[in-house]
């Protein structure tokens, strides 16, 4: 906390030749809340769920701090992963009753492992419950923070995707909450630059289909597809351990 910089009580110390050291305080009582604004970086489940802790921390009934919220999100929707990812069968790699918030579980789930328009569903439910709406700025992708040490907030820019504008901001906190998986990258193979097909949601029935790969998404995918497709051929680097 900040002193304001009066001089408050002096503590009436003497320092042994008769003078008075002068003693600054706050004049604050402990506790007290200072402004304070909390940037969220992604509208995922992690952006929801923060949504939610800071209204049960900071908006109690009878609470009135003066602590601000503002999350970016650089889709046209919340809901992150559930939102963006669209490859058949995308679905959840844990029972999906594991995937809740702990505090909401969802009784009404179709199946064990349920598909991503499913899970999108449950988030974006619980998102308009918290009250997100209020807080986000879509379309909004950050871009940059800068710790400002002289005044303690992070300067941050972000732009603005509808207009191509930069944003300014400014924040205390800033929580990253952009996804550990988020920034993915192609695979180098060469040729890919000049690619035409399209990259996701394409219709590959009737269609010759390679998939390098059998972890979560191989998984889910490839009996889609496999229904599908004309042809397809599945590239493992080795058997896992599991079907030995
Ligand atoms: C989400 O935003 C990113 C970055 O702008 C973009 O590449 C991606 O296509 C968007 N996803 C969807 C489903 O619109
Ligand atoms: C940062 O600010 C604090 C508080 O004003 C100051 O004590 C500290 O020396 C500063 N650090 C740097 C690296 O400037
Ligand atoms: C946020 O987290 C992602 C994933 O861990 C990382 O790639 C990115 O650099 C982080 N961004 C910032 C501003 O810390």
């Amino acid at each position: 906390m900040a002193t304001n910089g009066t001089v408050g009580h002096v503590n009436g110390q003497a320092n042994g030749n008769g003078t008075v050291a002068p003693y600054r305080y706050t004049h604050a009582y402990l506790r007290k809340a200072r402004p304070l604004r909390i940037a969220i970086i992604g509208c995922g489940v992690s952006g929801i769920a923060a949504v939610h802790m800071f209204k049960e921390r900071f908006r109690a009934p009878g609470q009135d701090l003066p602590i601000e919220l503002v999350i970016y999100e650089k889709n046209k929707s919340i809901g992150g992963t559930w939102y963006e990812n669209r490859y058949p069968g995308c679905s959840c790699d844990v029972p999906s009753h594991s995937y809740t918030f702990s505090w909401d579980g969802n009784p009404y789930f179709s199946r064990v492992y349920v598909g991503a328009p499913e899970l999108y569903d449950y988030f974006t439910d619980r998102a308009e419950a918290y009250g997100v709406p209020e807080f986000v700025r879509l379309q909004h992708q950050f871009e940059s923070a800068t710790w400002n040490n002289a005044t303690g907030q992070y300067e941050l820019t972000v732009k603005d995707l509808a207009t191509g504008t930069l944003v300014e901001d400014k924040a205390e906190v800033v929580i990253n909450a952009s996804g550990v998986l988020n920034s993915w990258k192609w695979p180098d193979f060469p040729g890919l630059e000049t690619f035409a097909g399209k990259h996701t949601s394409a219709d590959l029935s009737g269609k010759t289909v390679g998939v390098v790969g059998t972890g979560s998404s191989g998984i889910q995918l490839v009996p889609q597809v496999q229904a599908v497709a004309k042809h397809m051929r599945v590239a493992a680097r080795r058997y896992s351990a599991r079907s030995r």
